[in-house]
């Protein structure tokens, strides 16, 4: 069955309305807003130190909400800094959509924007070939590194292109256990992982993982806890388009209403329906996110 199954990230239009659907149904954004203009504006004060110039780069910044959240906190925080502001991000609709907002939002003069379309593991290889030797001051990668076939890897290169006293910003789910209530995103994609089509991805992988792999390599690091929930109500009606839409970006899968089997669809929506909170008549996931802030090696 599972090979009549499309996945979601092939379609760039798709995946982009199902993100924000979802984005617009979930506390997600909200909590990384909090969190950056609390604890990681004093991690960019620490980043800042002094510099007039931040060299950063956005991995997988979609459509670029949470990196102007970021840019907002440093140009409220250290008006005079100019930054060079590097855009990897592989989906062109995205891509797009982030320069749109660029355009719409005032007060960017001092950013000067690269667009890179390319994935995180292209933007390595270019990087290599061209033997590269810039530093950078701040990086993210927030909830993309379940795209990437080797997070492991992707986090070594990026953390490579620290400067002395540069942070790597990682958000990614969080899963302690397969018990709990709080952990519905990993809980469903280590459900479904070996039934749903999942090429060269990592949805398993938590932020528990990514702290055991810093471990194991001494990386220093700080992490954080970010609950947040998504609204998924509209997924057990029936033909609502809005509901097909959000489950397409639940299970990664295109049109997974259309083209999954009927057993296979009832058996996701019984697991997300176990899996959730229900009140007042809304059927709510729980999730936490984890936010790493990862030192320079050394
Ligand atoms: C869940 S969205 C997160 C977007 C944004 N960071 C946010 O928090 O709203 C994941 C993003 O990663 C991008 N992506 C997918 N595969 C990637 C890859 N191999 N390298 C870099 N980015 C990738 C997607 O196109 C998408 O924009």
């Amino acid at each position: 069955m599972a090979s009549s199954l499309k996945s979601l990230i092939h379609d760039e239009g798709r995946y982009q309305r199902s993100y924000q659907l979802y984005l617009e149904r979930s506390t997600e954004h909200q909590c990384a807003k909090d969190f950056i203009h609390s604890t990681l504006s004093g991690i960019l004060a620490s980043v800042v130190d002094g510099k007039s110039h931040l060299n950063v780069i956005g991995v997988g910044s979609g459509s670029g909400e949470i990196d102007l959240e970021i840019l907002s906190e440093l140009r409220l925080k250290h008006p005079g800094v100019t930054v060079d502001y590097e855009v990897v991000e592989p989906n062109n609709k995205q891509l797009q959509n982030f320069k749109a907002l660029v355009s719409q939002t005032p007060g960017l003069d001092h950013i000067k924007f690269t667009w890179t379309q390319m994935t995180a593991s292209e933007f390595e290889e270019q990087w290599k070939v061209k033997k590269m030797t810039k530093k950078f001051d701040f990086i993210h990668m927030i909830q993309m590194l379940y795209y990437v076939k080797d997070p492991r890897a992707v986090i070594s290169f990026f953390q490579s292109l620290l400067d002395n006293n540069g942070k790597l910003l990682i958000m990614q789910a969080c899963c302690k256990s397969m018990d709990s209530q709080d952990d519905a995103w990993i809980k469903f994609w280590k459900t479904y992982e070996n039934t749903l089509p999942l090429t060269d991805m990592s949805m398993t992988v938590t932020c528990e993982d990514i702290k055991s792999f810093l471990d194991s390599k001494g990386v220093s690091y700080q992490s954080y806890e970010l609950p947040n929930q998504v609204d998924i109500t509209e997924c057990f009606t029936e033909g609502n388009e809005r509901g097909e839409l959000l489950l397409d970006f639940v299970t990664h899968v295109l049109e997974f209403s259309k083209t999954a089997s009927p057993e296979l669809k009832a058996g996701v929506l019984e697991h997300l329906r176990h899996c959730s909170v229900e009140s007042n008549s809304k059927v709510m996931l729980k999730n936490k996110s984890g936010a790493i802030v990862v030192h320079p090696f050394g």
